[in-house]
């Protein structure tokens, strides 16, 4: 897209963290913001911040992970605005963070936001999209996406890698005029090492209930390694940036962006792969 000023965004996940920044930013471009997210009380105050910079900006609680919810935040954004031009899949969920015993409701809680609600994002959003022959989609990845790992979280983000770069082809392909960008994030400093606020009842892993020192001792790790991240606004202006510059791969580390070689050497090389070496914060 070249011009985003008096155009729609939509961002899901928008009370807090890169949502909230991204919301700021395409309002600050010019944009009226249809700002959704799951917290209520966080998601109004959210709402007032954004719309200071002048442009329309409504708020619609949603659950990315309910289908219904999702085709009423679409309704929603067409009665009030009439088309939208920009979508951010961005609402997700760390899981367990502490560790502990697999827990299949916290699997399914998981996929269920982050890979389910961007399927939700796609169903919704893109047939408006494409119908118009101009718009752009973000969906939000992670590194988590590319480096190996074996829970919810990292199965999750693997997924929404996958279809977005078959999105970004099939758009291209079929010449939508539709652009299509994978944000994958490295640490920035949001709230995410604290999602299970939102976490429902049955997927709490009993982990979350007691934690023992070691699992407490993982929590605080992550917390220190996210709360140390990049600020939100940064990764903003690289999201605003690739609408406007059409750019598919949106990283914010390059450092373990580096940390991917190792697999595609060991996939060229045909041998095991090592762990990869990731830089220190
Ligand atoms: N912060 C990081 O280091 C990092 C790194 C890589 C990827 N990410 C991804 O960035 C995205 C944004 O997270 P963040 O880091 O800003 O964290 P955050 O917790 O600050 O913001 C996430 C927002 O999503 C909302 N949310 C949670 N469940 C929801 C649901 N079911 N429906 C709708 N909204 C829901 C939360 O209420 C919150 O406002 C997530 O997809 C996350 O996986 C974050």
């Amino acid at each position: 897209m070249k011009e985003l000023s008096g155009k729609t965004a939509v961002v899901t996940g928008a009370a807090s963290g890169m949502g909230l920044a991204f919301a700021d930013r395409f309002a600050r471009a010019g944009m009226n913001v249809v700002m959704s997210d799951i917290e209520a009380p966080r998601l109004d105050e959210a709402v007032a911040g954004v719309a200071a910079h002048g442009t329309r900006v409504i708020g619609q609680v949603t659950n990315v992970a309910d289908g219904d919810a999702m085709d009423e935040l679409g309704a929603r954004t067409i009665d009030e605005f009439g088309a939208v031009h920009v979508v951010c899949n961005n609402a997700g969920v760390a899981g367990n963070v502490r560790g502990g015993e697999l827990n299949v409701a916290e699997w399914k809680w998981v996929l269920d936001v982050n890979l389910w609600g961007v399927i939700h994002g796609h169903r919704v959003f893109l047939p408006l999209l494409v119908e118009q022959g101009e718009g752009h989609i973000i969906n939000t990845a992670s590194m988590a996406g590319h480096l190996p790992g074996h829970g919810a979280y990292s199965a999750s983000k693997w997924a929404v890698v996958g279809i977005t770069q078959g999105l970004f082809h099939q758009m291209q392909g079929e010449q939508t005029g539709v652009g299509v960008s994978c944000l994958c994030p490295g640490f920035v400093s949001t709230e995410i090492h604290n999602s299970d606020r939102n976490c429902p009842e049955e997927a709490a892993p009993p982990a979350l209930v007691e934690p023992s020192a070691e699992e407490e001792m993982r929590f605080n790790f992550l917390a220190d390694m996210v709360t140390s991240g990049r600020p939100p606004a940064e990764v903003a202006d690289m999201v605003h940036d690739a609408v406007l510059n059409d750019t598919f791969w949106i990283f914010t580390d390059l450092g373990m962006v580096q940390a991917l070689k190792e697999k595609h050497d060991s996939i060229m090389e045909n041998r095991n792969p090592q762990f990869p070496a990731l830089p220190q914060q």
